[in-house]
């Protein structure tokens, strides 16, 4: 008895936590349009709180956050109250949520009634009811707690999509009052049309020194912001759009005997109605469309965040009916979170083989998009600076699709007070502490130190790596093990690797050991371009590798060679020449290529000269600078082996290929079109294998 009452009262405490909780993210949701945690925390909160009030129904009061919805409104806009209430809807996490609720459909009506369920994309935007009078638009509404909501009809007056008049079709009666609800919602274009715009206001107020303002975080954000505005003329700027999907208050016209019929009639007034909506006739079919959408979601110009399922005839919705706060005959299928927040424990660099030194955020480990996600690139000093995060900051964390997971901006309101701005560090983290400088009019800032072993421990996994030597066994962590030992300072340091220095390493073991060597030892008859794009010389990649090995035949003929020489071959140019010279002027470079002449690595091997035709029908578009390839050399490199590089993101290309400082908008767009985001590491194993990772 003593072990149930006191889990009774633990069940009290935490219901009283959730009710405060869930009321107070309400209102930073609902009314202050700026969120602190994410849809999926939220949704979380609120399932522990039903699953306490079903196992203690006594916890249940008449104010309990699972009887109402959104929150009570603020004062800034008129209240309306809602003749035909609008209320929210119960979710389905999984699979088998939604067969669950299915089973409960079937058996909530006479026994053997055939049922249809109309798929719905559920759209994250905000709820909006119109109010027609004799087919004029006479009020537009939000949502607020599902009974009283806020006047927006001079904002929503702006949006173009939304009929002010309705005329009706030949033979068609317009109600004498029609409520339409259905969702506002930015476009993604809009909203990154608008963040872009921010972000360069940013700009402006940080070279004047002022502090930047919070950028919109995600479209449904930006969205609720510009309904919100006092100034209808901004709201009118910022190109909202309307979904409509489901009828409120109706005073005369025709009768419905279906959804899909009202959703036709919409239709034929005028109303924007999403044309992916679908009628099944089974649970099973329900299912597949939801799948569909999960993998596509990214396809669509604007987000949505799961599908809602409504049963279609509206006779069985009646014998349905309602629970306390949402219909019995509809389900909201969520889809899996691609936004949560979490804490930025540390901003760190990391530095690139070419001394690139990126800032990356270390987060608290957060499952987003459908992966863990502990460590995001930020790019560079300009990005953490605009972005405004901070050490200690809790921030929205973004991973959509295959996307690279993003840092996409603070929670300020969550903000301990006293958080420092992050400074780039003035040196590198190696024991080196080299100089780190950002040469004036540069996005990128680089450590100078030649001996640097950071860049040292980058430039041997890069030698190792598939599209260049391919040394099986050779990753990340036993280079650092192999440098940290002492046994290599150089990838020539690793053809006199011994069994017994392995042996001393951590994990090693005389299999592994022998299994290393040997696969150290295949490396040295690679064909010479591997070679050559191993060596990693600034910008010279697979292609420009190519073309030299195919021009000079051996590696001694392409040292001696003047830039002139090189320059003159097709495909190479001035900047890799450049590059080239510059590099075997550098005596630790030239000790590096005898230690591998002297342990015998062939440098005239041309054996697998002709290029494979792997990307024959592949459109891969580059965007940013690689450390790799020259301006023209990645698209080269794709063109080289049968594929297309055009210039521009679209439904065809098969893959983005980002390196620094990338165009934002050909980024976006791939997000949007759910394209594979590929780093510079992945494209090198595209080219050497044909195919995308992911
Ligand atoms: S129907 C009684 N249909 O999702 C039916 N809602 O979690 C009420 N939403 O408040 C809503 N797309 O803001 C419906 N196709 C769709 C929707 C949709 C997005 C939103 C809406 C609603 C919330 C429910």
């Amino acid at each position: 008895m003593a072990a149930g009452s006191k889990k009774s009262s633990d069940a009290v405490i935490r219901h009283a936590e959730l009710v405060r909780l869930i009321d107070y993210h309400r209102q930073r949701y609902f009314v202050d349009d700026s969120p602190e945690i994410s849809d999926a925390e939220y949704d979380e909160l609120e399932r522990e709180l039903r699953v306490i009030e079903r196992d203690h129904p006594e916890l249940v009061t008449e104010s309990s956050p699972s009887a109402r919805v959104g929150a009570s409104t603020v004062e800034t806009f008129s209240p309306v109250e809602h003749r035909v209430p609008m209320t929210s809807l119960d979710n389905a996490m999984d699979h088998s949520e939604l067969v669950a609720w299915g089973e409960r459909v079937v058996k909530g009506l006479p026994e053997g009634e055939a049922t249809a369920y109309v798929c719905e994309l559920k759209i994250d935007g905000l709820a909006m009811s119109l109010r027609y009078e004799n087919g004029v638009l006479v009020q537009a509404a939000t949502r607020g707690d599902g009974r009283v909501g806020e006047d927006v009809t001079a904002n929503v007056a702006t949006i173009a999509v939304v009929p002010k008049m309705l005329t009706a079709p030949e033979g068609v009666v317009i109600p004498e009052v029609l409520e339409v609800r259905g969702e506002v919602y930015l476009p993604i274009d809009a909203f990154e049309r608008l963040k872009a715009a921010k972000e360069r206001e940013n700009v402006e107020r940080i070279a004047a020194g002022r502090k930047p303002e919070p950028v919109p975080v995600n479209p449904r954000n930006a969205g609720a912001g510009s309904l919100r505005q006092k100034d209808s003329a901004v709201t009118a700027s910022r190109g909202l759009a309307f979904w409509a999907y489901q009828l409120g208050e109706v005073v005369g016209g025709p009768v419905f005997t279906s959804h899909h019929q009202t959703l036709e009639f919409l239709r034929s007034l005028g109303f924007p109605v999403n044309p992916n909506i679908e009628v099944v006739d089974s649970v099973d079919a329900v299912d597949a469309y939801c799948a569909r959408w999960q993998e596509n979601r990214h396809q669509l110009p604007y987000e949505i965040d799961g599908v809602v399922v409504k049963l279609d005839d509206l006779a069985q919705r009646e014998t349905l009916g309602f629970t306390a706060r949402a219909p019995r005959w509809a389900i909201a299928f969520k889809f899996p979170p691609e936004e949560r927040t979490t804490l930025l424990r540390d901003i760190q660099i990391s530095v690139g083989r070419t001394g690139r030194v990126t800032p990356f955020a270390v987060l608290e480990k957060v499952f987003v998009g459908g992966s863990n996600v502990e460590m995001a690139t930020l790019h560079n000093e300009d990005q953490v600076r605009l972005k405004d995060v901070r050490p200690g900051d809790t921030v929205v964390v973004r991973k959509a699709g295959d996307v690279i997971p993003e840092v996409v901006g603070p929670v300020l309101a969550l903000r301990p007070e006293g958080l420092e701005p992050w400074a780039f560090p003035s040196v590198c983290p190696c024991p080196m502490k080299g100089e780190l400088t950002r040469p004036e009019g540069e996005a990128n800032t680089r450590c100078i130190e030649p001996g640097c072993p950071s860049q040292r421990d980058q430039r041997i996994i890069y030698f190792a790596s598939r599209g260049a030597m391919d040394i099986e066994g050779l990753g990340e962590k036993t280079v650092f093990q192999l440098s940290d030992a002492g046994f290599v300072s150089d990838p020539g340091d690793l053809y006199s690797l011994t069994v017994e220095q392995l042996l001393t390493l951590d994990g090693f073991a005389s299999i592994s050991a022998e299994k290393l060597l040997t696969a150290i030892d295949g490396s040295k008859s690679r064909p010479l371009p591997k070679i050559l794009t191993a060596l990693g010389v600034k910008h010279l990649g697979p292609s420009a590798s190519e073309a030299l090995a195919l021009a000079f035949g051996n590696l001694d003929a392409i040292m001696n060679a003047s830039q002139a020489d090189l320059a003159s071959v097709e495909g190479v140019g001035e900047v890799i020449a450049a590059s080239i010279t510059g590099w075997f002027a550098v005596p630790d470079n030239r000790a590096f290529i005898e230690k591998m002449r002297d342990s015998g690595v062939e440098f005239g091997n041309l054996e697998v000269s002709r290029l494979p035709q792997n990307l024959v029908g592949r459109n891969i578009v580059v965007t940013g600078s690689l450390d790799g390839f020259d301006r023209d050399g990645a698209e080269r490199a794709i063109k080289d082996r049968g594929g297309k590089s055009p210039g521009s993101v679209s439904k065809k290309t098969d893959a983005l290929v980002v390196g620094a400082e990338p165009g934002a908008s050909k980024l976006t767009k791939a997000q949007e079109l759910g394209i594979p985001v590929l780093d510079e590491a992945q494209f090198v194993a595209l080219l050497e294998t044909g195919e995308i990772p992911g």
